[in-house]
């Protein structure tokens, strides 16, 4: 087994998952207004800190993902934070690309930057604690888009990154983004992932990635936020085991999907009965921001700095998603 491998392996087996703390300063700053708290340094290492030391790092969550800001933070205690995240078992990663910047001669769509330098950044960041990195690539869904060119484009740079990564010793989290923006039907959403993700295999393949070492970050398979379709829980695990089935070679260890606006809730469930009907070689787990911090997020907001409450929150939600990732998990168990 490689290096890379038994890493992915340590961040996805046994129910644990990805919290995806690595929210830009302009999203995170979005995301606190939001709930009437200032962005401020302080304000978002104490958010990510208190997450960082609750109980549940331990049992449920087998990676984070940081930011730049928040890689070269310390603790309270001086420690730093990628120690702070090791010392409870999980691996330390980060975000490596540098955004979704308009792609010239296609208006609407986008292609993530962030290539050049990137072999002497991620050198930094190995020394700075990462063995793992994330970048994103984003595509929306309309009757003409994703086009081919977006398609292809963000396909090569998402394998140059992975390449790259792999040079360094660390695990490439490839994340191509199909947004759940738009009325467009579930099927339409399988057909265009599977196309996206296929082209990615295609590249990761061509630079000569290690399929093993990777880990692969994809949306669900929904219908579009503003589609009137609505689909049980059942159908959307389904259609997602389709897609993944006939377009992610075997050798990939595992897929640890985003939860890309689906309410906490949703995102559990959709994850829970992908893994009761899980009939392929990957594991499935959860690579979430928003479904793992969002009522952490609102508690912080209400109890000013209760350290305590804001932790259950965040314990209650990755258990939860960790018993989605063994297939475990239950309304009943939600609501107890
Ligand atoms: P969400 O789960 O909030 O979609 O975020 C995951 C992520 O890392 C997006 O890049």
């Amino acid at each position: 087994m490689s290096e890379l491998n038994k890493i992915a392996l340590k961040m996805i087996s046994n129910g644990k998952g990805i919290l995806a703390a690595d929210e830009s300063n302009a999203t995170m700053t979005k995301r606190l207004e939001a709930v009437n708290i200032n962005s401020t340094t302080e304000n978002r290492l104490f958010f990510r800190e208190t997450l960082f030391s609750s109980e549940s790092m331990k049992e449920y969550i087998g990676g984070v993902i940081l930011y730049d800001e928040t890689i070269r933070q310390k603790t309270n205690s001086g420690k730093s934070i990628p120690d702070l995240i090791s010392s409870s078992g999980a691996v330390p990663g980060i975000k490596v690309d540098t955004g979704a910047k308009v792609l010239a001669n296609s208006n609407e769509e986008k292609i993530t930057e962030g290539l050049d330098g990137l072999r002497e950044r991620l050198k930094e960041y190995y020394n700075l604690g990462a063995r793992f990195t994330k970048w994103r690539g984003v595509y929306i869904i309309s009757e003409k888009y994703p086009s081919i060119l977006a398609i292809r484009s963000n396909a090569q740079a998402l394998a140059r990154y992975a390449a790259l990564v792999q040079e360094n010793n660390m695990v490439p989290i490839v994340e191509p983004e199909l947004l759940m923006d738009g009325d467009h039907s579930v099927k339409v959403c399988l057909s265009k992932t599977s196309e996206v993700i296929k082209k990615c295999f295609e590249e990761l393949v061509l630079h000569k990635v290690d399929l093993s070492g990777i880990i692969l970050k994809p949306n669900m398979i929904l219908p579009g936020k503003q589609s009137k379709e609505k689909i049980s829980s059942e159908e959307v695990s389904q259609k997602t085991i389709e897609c993944l089935k006939n377009s992610v070679p075997t050798e990939v260890p595992g897929i640890a999907f985003l939860s890309g606006g689906q309410t906490e809730i949703e995102a559990t469930e959709n994850l829970n009965l992908i893994n009761q009907n899980n009939n392929t070689s990957f594991l499935m787990t959860f690579s979430f921001g928003r479904a793992l911090q969002q009522n952490a997020l609102k508690v912080w907001s209400k109890n000013s700095n209760d350290i305590k409450a804001i932790q259950n929150t965040f314990n209650h939600r990755a258990k939860m998603c960790s018993l989605a990732a063994l297939g475990k998990w239950s309304k009943e168990i939600e609501n107890k």
